[in-house]
């Protein structure tokens, strides 16, 4: 069994660390809170416990390292792990900027292990649905994705609307569009903390004129998980407010009948919601992390997947930051 050890034993990482204690072995529980490392040692009486990195690092039994840090130290975390020759999950974004999201993944590379950015709704039964819908061509030609993800709270006040919410939906509509955008704008307001914007709607514009948007807010009176594609034959629906319609497709869109001499009309037909496995989305993300340490499928793809999601990620921050206040 692959041997893993944790970092980062906060809101997020006790999550992985129950998946990994069932799927692998859980030899290392890391965290400089001394109080976190005492609250989980006795769930995991077999790991052994430490708050400080390099003995992870220097354990020559211990093959992969999983990272449940703030999303700042990622980048030197999971460089010193790969240098190491340890293989890596990282939370997404597995870095604050392109150069250092590059440079991982070529480290990576050089040092051929594998680099698995957390990006969790890609692993997600209803984005997998989505996107077997869009490359079977059953939505016709797509012609705009757009997401709200809003809610009041979780109120950050170390990474912006944009970093923590922004990541989650950007990774979903450049795997669903397969493509990069040529055009990026992102607007927002920093109405809490200075210099950290709460609200944040991005535009996107991808090269083959394709369309998309999110709205990303924690001040906002609906709770929305929601990821709307419209394709001019159907349009599809990803609600994860829903607990059974996960998805629901509209057969809805534009058409020209012939005896309207190319006045458009709208035709609206079925609407069907398909049954959605209820796998959970992080097992099988630690799932896939394991098949690729074991050697299965393409080791380096999902880390070039992370690094262009970093790459949209800092465009919009620019142009976030440009824009006139
Ligand atoms: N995929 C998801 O849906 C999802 C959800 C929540 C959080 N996350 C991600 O998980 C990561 C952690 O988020 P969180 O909400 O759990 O944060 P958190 O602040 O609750 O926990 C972070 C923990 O890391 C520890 N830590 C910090 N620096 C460390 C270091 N150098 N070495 C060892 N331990 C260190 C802290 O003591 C703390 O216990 C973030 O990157 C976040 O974006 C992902």
């Amino acid at each position: 069994m692959t041997t893993i050890g944790l970092v980062g034993l906060g809101y997020w990482g006790p999550n992985l660390a129950r998946n990994f204690d069932e799927l692998a072995e859980l030899r290392w529980l890391c965290d400089l809170d001394p109080d976190q490392r005492e609250r989980f040692a006795p769930r995991y009486p077999h790991a052994r416990v430490t708050g400080d990195f390099d003995e992870l690092l220097n354990d020559p039994e211990l093959e992969a390292v999983v990272i449940a840090t703030p999303a700042v130290t990622h980048y030197e975390l999971a460089k010193r792990a790969l240098e190491a020759g340890k293989h890596v999950l990282v939370e997404k974004p597995p870095a604050m900027n392109a150069a250092e999201a590059e440079d991982l993944v070529s480290t990576a590379e050089a040092s051929g292990r594998v680099l698995l950015p957390g990006h969790l709704l890609l692993y997600h039964p209803a984005v997998r649905a989505m996107k077997a819908l869009m490359d079977a061509g059953e939505l016709g030609e797509v012609l705009c994705v757009y997401s709200n993800r809003q809610n009041l709270g979780k109120i950050r006040a170390d990474e912006n609307a944009l970093w923590s919410l922004g990541v989650h939906d950007l990774s979903v509509i450049l795997h669903l569009l397969d493509e990069e955008p040529s055009e990026t704008w992102a607007h927002g307001n920093s109405f809490l903390t200075p210099g950290v914007e709460d609200i944040v709607f991005c535009y996107l514009r991808f090269p083959s004129g394709k369309i998309a948007h999110m709205h990303l807010s924690w001040l906002d009176p609906h709770k929305m998980r929601r990821l709307t594609v419209v394709g001019k034959e159907k349009m599809v629906v990803f609600d994860d407010m829903e607990l059974e319609r996960k998805v629901t497709i509209y057969e809805k869109g534009p058409w020209q009948p012939t005896h309207t001499y190319g006045e458009w009309q709208t035709r609206t037909g079925d609407i069907s919601s398909p049954k959605i496995p209820s796998d959970e989305p992080l097992r099988l993300e630690c799932r896939h992390f394991l098949d690729l340490v074991a050697g299965e499928g393409d080791p380096l793809r999902a880390a070039q997947d992370g690094l262009a999601v970093v790459r949209v990620l800092e465009q919009l921050q620019a142009s976030l930051v440009a824009a006139p206040a």
